[in-house]
């Protein structure tokens, strides 16, 4: 795991994002999938109060991840020690994380968006760690990033135990239409203090 937390480390210091396939023990983001099929739940996710301007941008519905002693918990685990070791290595000063499950139906997509806006001092490294196993090109739904001048980098298929790590502020990102069901869990590392 130490491994693991130093290339992501070393990636966010040179180029700011970082793709890694099979990066956490195949069979936990297995169970995660059997998780997030299983929950019943999921909330229309929204962008702001307007929410007729929401779903046209964001179809994607969320599940929010809490502490327990089921296998979210063990995720909540891995969160917490890469922010000790981010805050130790890069001095982040990470608060905390918050993180939710997001299931996009077939047809659903989320457009081009940044997850925080330049000095909000809220959301400063953007997680997303799917959970999708078999994803085939034609299945779609891929999540595409750009670099702060909108220049296309890289396009990152949405598969099982791969993990996207990049600094919330400066990289646009969105992703295409999914023509099936898509799981994954998106999450944020904070530095403000966390509303009760
Ligand atoms: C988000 C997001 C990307 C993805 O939730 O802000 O950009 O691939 N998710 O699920
Ligand atoms: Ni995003």
């Amino acid at each position: 795991m130490k491994e693991l937390y130093e290339t992501i480390t070393q990636a966010l210091v040179t180029d700011g994002y970082v793709v890694i396939e099979n990066a956490l023990d195949t069979d936990l983001a297995k169970e995660l999938l059997n998780f997030a099929i299983n929950k019943t739940n999921y909330k229309q996710a929204g962008i702001s109060i307007d929410s007729k301007l929401d779903q046209n941008k964001r179809k994607d519905k969320i599940h929010w991840l809490y502490e327990d002693n089921s296998i979210q918990s063990k995720f909540l685990e891995f969160s917490k020690s890469l922010q000790t070791y981010l805050n130790k290595e890069l001095y982040l000063g990470l608060s905390y994380y918050e993180s939710h499950f997001a299931l996009y139906d077939n047809g659903d997509f989320y457009e081009k968006h940044l997850d925080a806006f330049k000095n909000s001092k809220n959301r400063v490294v953007t997680t997303v760690f799917y959970l999708n196993d078999d994803w085939k090109k034609e299945d779609g739904g891929e999540l595409i990033i750009y670099d702060k001048y909108d220049k296309y980098l890289t396009k990152v298929t949405p598969k099982l135990n791969t993990l996207v790590v990049f600094m919330s502020e400066e990289f646009p990102h969105e992703v295409l239409k999914s023509n099936k069901k898509r799981y994954s869990i998106a999450g944020w590392f904070r530095v403000d203090k966390k509303e009760l």
